[in-house]
């Protein structure tokens, strides 16, 4: 007899009704005098004394479950509900979010494809370096104190494998394998043995520039870079070249561009000095240009490099370096861009 409730109670758990009549039907089939779960009682008269109780508990039981069940079911169909109550169906639906470009990404984007209409094509080198091409093929002594391992992130101890401290190791990757003309810029990651903080991080992002050719001149460098510069920061930017030094450029400068903010007259943001330093550059040292196989008696080129990071915080006044890396969307999705 326990059983046969059992089974009962399993069937009764699985029915379903498409609508009111079928819900009826299923009333009668289980809970009418005549119903499968009212015959339980009649032959409840049979059953031993000693199993009276057992008996007795689960057939209440399973009337309940049966009477709430076929309620519930026909519940559904009264005054029209479908099993969607509650749904307003003219509701407009949740929009999803669609997530918006990174700021270095549209920055990125928008240095190369400035330097894409004056002709540089993109090229990529590797993050993980040797000290060939990060160090000594543009000119670093070897004492020089940037392949300490202060500055540098050397991997398994082994001096000669390193992660790149800039995008300039991709110029010799370019140049030892094509010969000029040379017209490309280098955007990548880099790494530096740095302690994190609101201006610095030990790993970043930089664009590089190469142009090698016959009678590359130094008026050439600063009429790119000044094209560059205005249409970045706005046609009447202005740029300045300061004497500066690096191994692998002679002579080198940095350049500055008139403070976008202030327009020159003094801010907080160029200390006051109406200039903002955006990048080193130069012209390639004839040692590189034959360390790399390129004959320096024939070609001269210039180079630049500049921080991702440090353009966009002036470009969009981000005060701190370290939002570009935390992720957080409140500060992602004020960026947006097409490109
Ligand atoms: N590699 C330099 C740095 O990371 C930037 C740089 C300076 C690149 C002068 C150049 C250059 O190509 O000519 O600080």
């Amino acid at each position: 007899m326990l059983d046969r409730i059992k089974s009962l109670h399993d069937e009764i758990a699985c029915i379903t009704a498409a609508n009111k009549d079928e819900a009826e039907e299923l009333r009668i089939k289980y809970l009418s005098k005549k119903g499968l779960v009212s015959k339980l009682f009649d032959e409840f008269k049979n059953v031993p004394v000693e199993q009276k109780k057992a008996v007795g508990a689960a057939i209440n039981e399973l009337k309940n479950f049966a009477t709430e069940k076929i309620n519930g079911l026909k519940e559904a169909f009264q005054s029209g509900h479908s099993g969607a109550e509650g749904l307003d169906l003219t509701l407009p639906g949740d929009s999803i979010s669609l997530g918006s470009r990174h700021p270095l990404s549209i920055v990125r984007n928008e240095i190369i494809r400035i330097f894409s209409r004056l002709g540089f094509v993109v090229s990529e080198g590797p993050e993980i370096e040797d000290d060939w091409h990060v160090f000594s093929a543009l000119n670093f002594a070897p004492e020089h104190p940037a392949r300490d391992m202060q500055d540098t992130f050397f991997i398994e101890k082994d001096p000669d494998v390193l992660l790149r401290t800039h995008t300039s190791s991709v110029q010799v990757r370019v140049m030892e394998k094509t010969q000029p003309p040379i017209r490309a810029i280098f955007p990548g990651r880099v790494f530096r043995n740095e302690a994190i903080s609101y201006r610095a991080h030990c790993i970043f992002h930089q664009v590089e520039g190469l142009y090698v050719d016959e009678n590359v001149s130094f008026a050439d460098l600063k009429q790119t870079l000044l094209f560059f510069s205005r249409e970045l920061f706005g046609e009447k930017t202005e740029i300045r070249l300061r004497p500066s030094y690096f191994p692998f450029t002679e002579p080198s400068a940095e350049m500055d561009v008139s403070c976008s903010i202030c327009g020159g007259k003094g801010c907080n943001v160029c200390k006051h000095t109406g200039w903002l330093e955006i990048m080193g550059c130069g012209m390639v040292d004839p040692n590189v240009l034959d360390l790399c196989g390129i004959d320096s008696k024939k070609y001269t080129g210039f180079a630049f490099g500049m921080g991702i990071e440090r353009i966009a915080m002036l470009k969009y006044g981000v005060k701190d370096l370290r939002l570009f890396f935390e992720n957080d969307v409140r500060f992602l999705n004020q960026f947006q861009s097409a490109l």
